[in-house]
């Protein structure tokens, strides 16, 4: 291993999981993906330190646990046990699990606060603004998004409190500063110029505290106030190492790596390095901003019932297939979409028969031809096999620093692809080579050994390099090479040559050939029979009677409809109510064309105070039903032949 062991610290971190439901693929991928960034950093000397963990307050695990009836805490404690597990099940290696629940994060980060007021950071103010409950974040009107949540496209309301700021507007002129003197700061470079574009847009000051519940960190010397769930989030990266009051693996090993999914790449590239120059303290080393893996097309969603569940598929492929898959099949900056067909085909071609028939053809063949032990090295007699063997070695031997080279771009997959080629040569060598023919011909027996030994080199050197990906398979082939003594060594891989006198066993193929209309066929059944029954629906505040009989609620018929001079957004009815026809304006456009709405009988708020619409008055509203997820909107159509009134 030669001076391989005094690279220094590698400190990686996931993003900390919201408990409010079990994780799915898409926090899975992320899990793996560090997972094996933190496993290929150990195998090539890195003293490494990783980091996952779960982000337990706020308002929507709060609304979780009282719609199941149980506390906050005795909610967090299910869903969290779930999570250990997963990660046990899937033997990722982690350090440290934090929870932001633990009286270690707690009391830290009040701590960090209290050094964020220190150096007058943090100021009392009063928070004006439109509130989106599910996303736990206050927007300006003008972040707004057809009046709903940017990020979530939600319903927001208007809410005020009395609330502690952060001074992140002081903060723009530095952070720009820090992408241009760091450029790998932000990766990739489409996020870096996303965070750029947001900070020239105007940075205000962050609001940082709540009064409207309770679950969370209370700010210090002010209870009434919990902490804003990110400062208590982000902060889980520097508690876990004992900052401050235990700094020793601060000391060791901050800064960090964060990997992180493209929608809080915000929080990660602005509000975090804010906070901690606040602090004084050195910045990350990088933030990796993920794509997303979607399903139809779109974001995972219990109640469209598409969410997968990775226990599924570990439990018929196994760990170490969904892995590769995940970490093979998409490019990590960006987003892929997710189908169990990829996935199977990326089981059957690359795992089953190039991985696969490799192991089992060579060991067979060493059985064979070779009475089980693999022979040393045999130089080849003439030109042409020298030649061949020649090529092998090199590709083989060459792989490991073109692994390298791939990760240290965050190319899993391309890191996957070039210890792939080793595969695929070595198939290739042994059509070329075809041993069966020189196993008839008793004059060839050198040449049949020496090929054999070249096989089993590939094979042990495919074993180091899958090490970190794969690490279970890794075992399996070096088991069945006989050489299940040693631990692989990352040098190890760019050296041939190493084998003589190992007794190879056979085993089990490493990747059974699956059928894939079969599995497929089971995959959907098996989606049926899960499908989700009964998840109480997420709902905004009670409202009381009362509040609800202020309404005055009448049919009404749409007479004409028509776009928005000035809104894209925008539809402007003329609806019939009794003998008044009057305008309601709705900001419905992207879900419906005007011409399908006309004649249409709808329910209207006929009550409503009317209101100036880009330039034209709005008088009541028209009840729209918000479909899955808010992504659709449904008319309450009233049934033919109720009068219009
Ligand atoms: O955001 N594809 O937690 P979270 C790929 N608690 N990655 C996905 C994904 C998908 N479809 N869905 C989720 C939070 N992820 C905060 C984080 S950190 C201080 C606080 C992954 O449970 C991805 O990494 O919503 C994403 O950023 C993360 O899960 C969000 O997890």
């Amino acid at each position: 291993m030669g001076d391989c062991k005094s690279k220094g610290t590698y400190y990686i971190t996931t993003p900390i999981y919201y408990p409010s439901d079990n994780l799915h693929i898409g926090h899975t991928y992320c899990t793996v993906m560090a997972d094996a960034m933190a496993r290929f950093k150990r195998a090539t000397g890195y003293d490494v330190r990783f980091l996952t963990g779960t982000d337990e307050h706020g308002q929507k695990i709060q609304d979780k646990a009282n719609q199941a009836g149980v506390t906050p805490q005795a909610y967090v404690d299910n869903v969290v046990d779930g999570i250990k597990k997963l990660w046990k099940t899937m033997e990722i290696s982690n350090d440290d699990f934090i929870r932001t629940t633990e009286p270690r994060h707690m009391k830290r980060v009040q701590k960090i606060w209290e050094k964020l007021c220190e150096n007058g950071d943090i100021y009392k103010g009063k928070y004006e603004g439109m509130y989106c409950t599910p996303c736990e974040t206050f927007w300006t009107e003008s972040q707004l998004k057809d009046g709903c949540c940017p990020d979530c496209g939600r319903p927001v309301q208007k809410a005020s409190e009395e609330a502690y700021f952060f001074k992140l507007s002081a903060y723009a002129d530095k952070l720009l500063k820090l992408y241009e003197e760091r450029p790998d700061f932000l990766w990739p470079e489409t996020r870096k110029n996303e965070m750029i574009s947001f900070i020239n847009q105007g940075l205000e000051d962050l609001c940082v505290s709540r009064t409207t519940f309770d679950w969370g960190i209370p700010v210090p010397n002010d209870p009434k106030h919990v902490m804003y769930v990110w400062v208590d989030a982000l902060s889980n990266y520097i508690t876990a190492l004992g900052y401050p009051d235990e700094p020793e693996l601060y000391e060791k090993y901050w800064p960090a790596t964060h990997l992180v999914g493209k929608e809080i790449m915000r929080f990660h590239g602005i509000i975090w390095p804010a906070m901690l120059m606040s602090a004084g303290l050195p910045l990350p080393k990088q933030i990796i901003g993920h794509g997303w893996l979607l399903i139809d097309g779109g974001k995972m969603s219990k109640s469209k019932g598409n969410v997968v569940d990775p226990v599924v598929l570990i439990e018929r492929y196994g760990i170490d297939a969904l892995k590769y898959f995940l970490l093979r099949e998409y490019t990590f900056g960006q987003d892929g979409a997710f189908t169990n067909e990829v996935l199977l085909k990326r089981i059957n071609f690359d795992l089953a028969n190039d991985l696969g028939n490799l192991v089992s053809r060579t060991v067979s063949m060493i059985e064979k031809y070779c009475g089980g032990y693999i022979p040393g090295s045999i130089e080849a007699k003439d030109a042409e096999g020298k030649a061949l063997d020649e090529e092998l070695k090199a590709i083989a031997t060459g792989a490991a620093a073109k692994v390298e080279e791939q990760m240290d771009k965050y190319a899993f997959n391309m890191a996957l692809e070039e210890i792939w080629i080793v595969v695929r040569r070595a198939n290739k060598y042994i059509d070329e080579t075809a041993p069966w023919v020189l196993a008839k011909d008793p004059a060839a027996k050198e040449r049949l050994d020496g090929v054999m030994h070249n096989l089993a080199e590939c094979l042990r050197i495919v074993s180091v390099l899958i090490q970190p990906f794969m690490h279970t398979t890794s075992k399996n082939i070096r088991k069945q090479l006989g050489i299940w003594y040693a631990e692989p060594e990352w040098d190890d891989a760019s050296v041939f040559d190493m084998l003589e006198g190992d007794q190879v066993k056979k085993g089990d193929p490493i990747f059974p050939r699956l059928d894939i209309e079969k599995e497929l066929a089971e995959l959907e059944a098996f989606k049926t029979k899960n499908e989700p029954e009964n998840i109480p629906l997420e709902l905004k505040d009670p409202i009381e009677f009362d509040d609800f009989e202020k309404l005055d609620l009448r049919v009404g018929k749409i007479v004409e409809a028509e776009k928005h001079p000035k809104a894209d957004k925008l539809l402007v009815f003329q609806v019939k109510m009794g003998t008044e026809t009057r305008q309601i304006i709705s900001g419905v456009a992207e879900y419906f064309k005007p011409e399908d709405l006309v004649g249409k009988s709808v329910v209207v708020v006929a009550n409503l105070k009317p209101r100036n619409l880009r330039g034209l008055e709005s008088k009541g509203m028209i009840l729209y039903a918000v479909g899955d997820d808010g992504d659709m909107l449904v008319t309450t159509d009233a049934p033919d032949g109720i009068p219009v009134m």
